[in-house]
């Protein structure tokens, strides 16, 4: 009897991903490539990364949409609801730098502590990210981020677009009264 190498090359993989957990390079891949949609956008990249079902959570962000208020998005809301919505948002906005630094990772879910170098302040963020298991040999791994929590230091990043101004030494003092 014939078999096919695809059966075989689907079993193989099928038994050797049984448990259907992250290995260290699922976790890097996915880290690195989370990165690039956030410092270089693609939409192809996109699809091999985030699930169709895509969601993400960052009151970080939602206060840089707000340049630095509380509308239009409400803080504590959800800032994507959908990877259309992601791949909207990433695509307007212009390439900054992104650095994986440290990645920990369980069965599903991948901690990614980043930093973008912007000037003049860098910023740091920890983004968790929830996976799933895709058999789709042509992804480069076989799961897809399928949630997002991440936070990151928005004042900095603020700052960094001229948005927000470190107070007058007048204005610390004043504060410092009213406190
Ligand atoms: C950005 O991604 C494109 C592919 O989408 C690639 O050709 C290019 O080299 C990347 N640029 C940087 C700076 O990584
Ligand atoms: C990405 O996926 C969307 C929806 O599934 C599809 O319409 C689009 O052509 C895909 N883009 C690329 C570059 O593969």
């Amino acid at each position: 009897m014939k078999v096919s190498i695809i059966s075989v090359l689907a079993t193989t993989v099928l038994s050797t991903a049984s448990a259907q957990c992250l290995l260290q390079s699922d976790a890097n891949t996915l880290a690195t490539n989370f990165g690039k949609l956030v410092s270089n956008y693609s939409e192809a990249l996109a699809n091999k990364t985030l699930a169709p079902d895509f969601i993400d959570y960052s009151e970080s962000v939602n206060t840089l949409i707000d340049n630095g208020g509380d509308t239009p998005v409400p803080l504590l809301s959800q800032t994507f609801s959908s990877r259309a919505a992601f791949e909207k948002a990433s695509a307007a906005q212009p390439s900054v730098p992104f650095a994986v630094k440290n990645v920990w990772f369980n069965c599903n879910t991948i901690t990614v502590r980043w930093e973008s170098d912007q000037s003049p302040k860098p910023v740091i963020g920890i983004s968790v990210m929830q996976t799933r298991f895709v058999l789709n040999l042509q992804n480069p791994v076989l799961f897809q981020i399928a949630e997002v929590w991440g936070e990151f230091d928005s004042g900095a990043w603020l700052t960094n677009l001229g948005i927000l101004k470190q107070a007058s030494k007048k204005q610390r003092r004043e504060i410092a009264f009213e406190a």
